[in-house]
């Protein structure tokens, strides 16, 4: 019984853990693994900007290249670094230590990340840096405060600035202007302008998000594809079965 008390506790702390960032509203997006343009351009995304500092150790190339119908040679040629091999995971040159002097705290490896935070609160995190000249990076983040990561998207996404108290950014909430479809009421504008529009740079951090939720769980594709399949095997049998008992049951009636 004693066992039993203790387990339910300990189960109890993972929701615990997740209720640090509870007090920021999280912007919501719908992952869709069936989306392989977008997964694809995640994935560019995704080695182009963070493979830098970030792993995903327990993915390989040729795994991603396969399940999201990339021709292998494409892959060779445009997204392998240095002399990495199509059959290599995705790991990364810096060490841990070296990275830990750097940062302040070492960049985590990112194949399951999507996993641990949810795809919400990544999306929200990558577009939430904001200028603070008081950060070593001169960047803070509304949902991971003291962040010690830069915001390597910048150029993309354009320089933030925040115009909220602390406390009124935790609980600020973005409404669309239903008139002109634009942003208002939020704490974050952008100030000096990246080479993509707000609404290109959501498009890519989605895609971003996307390719790190498939990373997180690369059988949920097969699961489809062949969840499916077993559907329509089921449809086709059922009209068999149906036919078979009529035929049993005829001389019967
Ligand atoms: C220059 C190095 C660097 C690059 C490039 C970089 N990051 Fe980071 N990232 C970090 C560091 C360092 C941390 C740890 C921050 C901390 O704990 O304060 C971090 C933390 C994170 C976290 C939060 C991890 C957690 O749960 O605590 C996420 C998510 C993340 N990075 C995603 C990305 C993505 C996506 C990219 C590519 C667009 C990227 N990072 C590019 C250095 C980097």
């Amino acid at each position: 019984m004693k066992k039993f008390v203790i387990a339910f506790v300990m189960s109890l702390f993972p929701v615990v853990a997740m209720a640090a960032t509870e007090g920021v509203k999280l912007d919501h997006i719908e992952i869709d693994l069936e989306n392989q343009a977008s997964l694809q351009r995640g994935m560019q995304t995704f080695v182009n900007n963070c493979l830098g500092c970030h792993s995903a150790q327990y993915q390989r190339y040729e795994r991603a290249a396969n399940d999201l119908g990339m021709p292998n040679e494409l892959v060779e040629e445009h997204l392998l670094l240095g002399d990495q091999k199509i059959g290599d995971q995705m790991t990364i040159a810096m060490q841990k230590a070296d990275a830990g002097k750097w940062f302040g705290n070492p960049p985590p490896d990112l194949t399951l990340e999507a996993r641990l935070r949810g795809p919400d609160w990544i999306y929200t995190y990558l577009r939430s840096f904001y200028k603070d000249e008081s950060r070593p990076w001169g960047v803070n983040n509304v949902v991971f405060a003291d962040v010690g990561m830069p915001n390597v998207l910048e150029y993309l996404q354009g320089e933030q600035v925040n115009h909220c108290t602390p406390e009124e950014l935790m609980h600020a909430e973005k409404k669309i202007d239903p008139l002109t479809g634009q942003e208002m009421g939020g704490c974050l504008t952008i100030s000096k302008a990246g080479l993509q529009t707000p609404a290109e740079f959501d498009r890519t951090i989605y895609d971003l998000v996307n390719f790190m939720a498939y990373i997180g769980e690369p059988s949920k594709l097969d699961s489809h594809r062949i969840g499916t399949k077993v559907l329509i095997f089921l449809f086709i049998f059922f009209f068999i079965a149906y036919a078979l008992k009529k035929e049993y049951w005829r001389d019967v009636h």
